[in-house]
């Protein structure tokens, strides 16, 4: 049964479909049905998977829209959305790190919708070509996760388009409970975007938070 557009849950596996036939990214199954070929989309490896697995109701992927990917990393998530936006839409994929996003190069030249960044999200004047989103993505594990998120819509999200964040708790605050650094979190958002849903991740993540968020 397709759940959002482009994301299917049979047996209670998610499933996208594979833009790329034969070809997996990281140890996901191939599945077919009906001679159409599905990747298997595992919560345990994935923090928007892992939302939609907890009852997230609000998912703002479409065909054909415009990403910024926020901490690209190997291209895990990244290929499901590239699978959900297919070959009309692209996602602009940022990572600091040039190990990991060696990964996402073979993923990104096979798949055709990705563009790898090697920048540092914090800068988003260091990719100034970025052309206007209709949503933003960051799963970036650091302490000024808020506002390297704000900072990037400003630059790149289109009025009244879509972010999510996903927050890790630990990392904004080792030692302050999760529910209070939420609620931080929460408020520094609200001055920007409207929260549309949040959805805590636990048990597939420990200690995170998925945000949904409307551009005021
Ligand atoms: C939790 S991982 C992302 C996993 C990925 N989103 C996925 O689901 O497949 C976080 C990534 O953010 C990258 N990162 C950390 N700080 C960054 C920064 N300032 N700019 C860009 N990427 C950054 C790390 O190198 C790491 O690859």
């Amino acid at each position: 049964m397709e759940i959002f557009e482009g994301v299917w849950k049979e047996k209670k596996k998610l499933l996208t479909k594979n833009l790329v036939p034969g070809k997996r990214v990281y140890k996901e199954k191939l599945i077919k049905i009906k001679n159409i070929e599905y990747r298997e989309w595992i919560p345990n490896r994935s923090k928007p998977a892992a939302g939609i697995m907890k009852g997230l109701k609000n998912f703002p992927l479409k065909k054909g829209i415009k990403i910024l990917y926020l901490g690209l990393a190997s291209s895990t998530t990244a290929s499901h959305f590239s699978d959900i936006i297919s070959k009309e839409g692209i996602l602009y994929g940022v990572e600091i790190s040039k190990r990991s996003l060696r990964d996402s190069l073979s993923v990104a030249e096979a798949r055709g919708n990705i563009v790898c960044i090697n920048k540092n999200a914090r800068k988003p004047q260091d990719y100034p070509w970025v052309e206007k989103v209709d949503f933003v993505f960051q799963d970036i594990a650091s302490n000024d996760q808020p506002e390297i998120l704000i900072r990037n819509c400003k630059t790149f999200l289109k009025p009244g388009g879509y972010a999510m964040l996903s927050l890790k708790s630990r990392s904004m605050n080792v030692v302050k409970e999760p529910k209070d650094v939420y609620k931080e979190v929460g408020e520094k958002l609200k001055k920007e975007f409207k929260i549309i849903e949040k959805v805590e991740l636990d048990p597939y993540e420990k200690d995170h938070m998925l945000f949904v968020l409307k551009w005021k």
